[in-house]
């Protein structure tokens, strides 16, 4: 089975050898690894600043004050915890930090995180010369700030293409296709992770090119970008399936003031959409509590599951009707099947409980009229055999069942 969690140290000058060793340390120690998280990646900054290329063979190289002795030695030491090591690029000129970008390099750069056994890298999508900026169309974009229409389609019609294009076609995919096609070359298997930000609907495409695309501009630690990514990510759950995942991006739960309500409902639905679950906060200060949700292993179980790869998705919007584009009234009930039987989610948008029912015969291939065992995943509460489930749900929290088989009648 192909595992994609995985546990990320963000961008910033805390990036040093000795941190990123710890935070896998950390993985181990506070018994994440045993759960699925077993990469540890880097964001930017681990290059040499300015002349990021040695002149002669034109190799990238590493910050030497940050990673003294280079990269290969940290791999070793992350291969020797028994984790795996990711790295970030960037496809264009220069990386976002102003680093040098892989475009044109690509093959050099593949075969250098080969030398040094790295095992993922995160394609960023600064710096993009002109000449590969020629789309007409960059494909609809709730950042953007663009009129939306009925599915989360874009409704400006001044930037949408001819009916004969196919995204397929788009300068984003060739060029990330470059560095797709130049870790192909390696007898190292290197899992490419692409961050265009949802551009040229990357979705439609990214599957082609990498085992997961970013779908937005970067997520932060803030509840209403939160839900905003997500309730953009509803319209897009065709795409996902084994081997290709919708990035929602990196897990915020442990930064910013996200409650613990919010916590729940941020790792249930990335988890529960199969969205890679890239946790990005010192796992040091991390509360007993937040640790746990990270550690729910139901939903771990459900984003990791080896039979079923399709995601959970929207059989019911609630306050809306069904497929309203709305940042902040979402889809509220979400199912999907996994070996263990059918996840069942309950999302609360309001600033007060609500009362919620799951009921069965509403829920797509479920069939209705039958009692079946039922467990809440968050509580680890059996709740037996039931009909339907009513529930108090609080404010932004979610609610997650796991409903089973079928029980015969009481
Ligand atoms: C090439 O790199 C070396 C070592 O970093 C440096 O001493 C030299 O000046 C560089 N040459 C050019 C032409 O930039
Ligand atoms: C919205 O999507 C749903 C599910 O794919 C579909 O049944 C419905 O026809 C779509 N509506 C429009 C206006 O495209
Ligand atoms: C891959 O392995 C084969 C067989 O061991 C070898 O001939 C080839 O040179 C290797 N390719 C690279 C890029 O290392
Ligand atoms: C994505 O590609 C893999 C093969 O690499 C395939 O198994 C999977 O079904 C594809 N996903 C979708 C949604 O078509
Ligand atoms: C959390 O942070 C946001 C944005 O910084 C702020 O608007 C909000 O009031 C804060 N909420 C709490 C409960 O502190
Ligand atoms: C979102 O939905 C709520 C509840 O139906 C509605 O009051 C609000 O106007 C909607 N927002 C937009 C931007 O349509
Ligand atoms: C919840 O409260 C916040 C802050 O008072 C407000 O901005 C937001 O619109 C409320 N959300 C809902 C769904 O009522």
């Amino acid at each position: 089975m192909f595992l994609w969690l995985a546990s990320l140290l963000f961008a910033s000058s805390a990036l040093t050898r000795d941190n990123f060793i710890r935070t896998a340390e950390q993985l181990i120690e506070l018994g994440l690894s045993e759960l699925g998280y077993e990469y540890v990646n880097m964001d930017e900054w681990w290059s040499a600043a300015e002349i990021g290329r040695d002149n002669k063979t034109l190799r990238l190289r590493h910050n030497e004050e940050t990673f003294p002795g280079g990269l290969k030695s940290v791999a070793d030491d992350v291969h020797e915890l028994g984790l795996k090591i990711g790295i970030y690029a960037d496809s264009g000129t220069y990386t976002c930090g102003k680093r040098s970008g892989s475009l044109y390099y690509e093959e050099i750069d593949a075969m250098t995180w080969d030398e040094w056994c790295m095992d993922y890298v995160k394609v960023d999508n600064c710096n993009i010369p002109e000449t590969w900026a020629q789309d007409l169309w960059n494909g609809c974009h709730p950042d953007y700030d663009r009129p939306w229409g009925q599915n989360g389609t874009c409704a400006d019609m001044t930037r949408q293409p001819p009916e004969w294009w196919n995204w397929k076609w788009s300068s984003q995919k060739v060029r990330h296709d470059r560095m797709r096609d130049a870790l192909a070359k390696l007898n190292r298997t290197i899992v490419l992770s692409i961050c265009n930000w949802g551009q040229a609907h990357v979705e439609q495409w990214g599957n082609e090119t990498a085992v997961s695309w970013r779908m937005t501009d970067d997520i932060d630690a803030n509840w209403v970008r939160i839900i905003e990514i997500l309730a953009y990510n509803t319209f897009y759950l065709n795409y996902v399936d084994f081997w290709g995942h919708n990035d929602m991006d990196m897990l915020q739960i442990g930064n910013g003031n996200l409650s613990l309500a919010e916590a729940r409902t941020h790792f249930s639905l990335w988890a529960a959409l199969k969205s890679p679950l890239l946790i990005s906060t010192p796992l040091e200060d991390l509360s007993e509590r937040e640790l746990a949700i990270l550690k729910n292993k139901d939903l771990i179980d459900f984003n990791q599951d080896p039979i079923f790869g399709k995601p959970a998705t929207p059989y019911k919007w609630g306050t809306n009707p069904d497929w309203t584009y709305n940042k902040t009234f979402l889809a509220e009930f979400y199912a999907g099947q996994s070996s263990q039987g059918f996840l069942v989610l309950m999302f609360n948008p309001f600033n007060n409980t609500e009362f919620k029912v799951a009921n069965w015969g509403e829920v797509p291939g479920l069939p209705g009229g039958f009692s079946y065992w039922v467990k809440n995943m968050w509580s680890g509460e059996d709740i037996g055999c039931m009909e339907r489930v009513s529930m108090q749900v609080g404010p932004h929290d979610t609610a997650v069942l796991l409903v089973g088989g079928k029980c015969s009648a009481p």
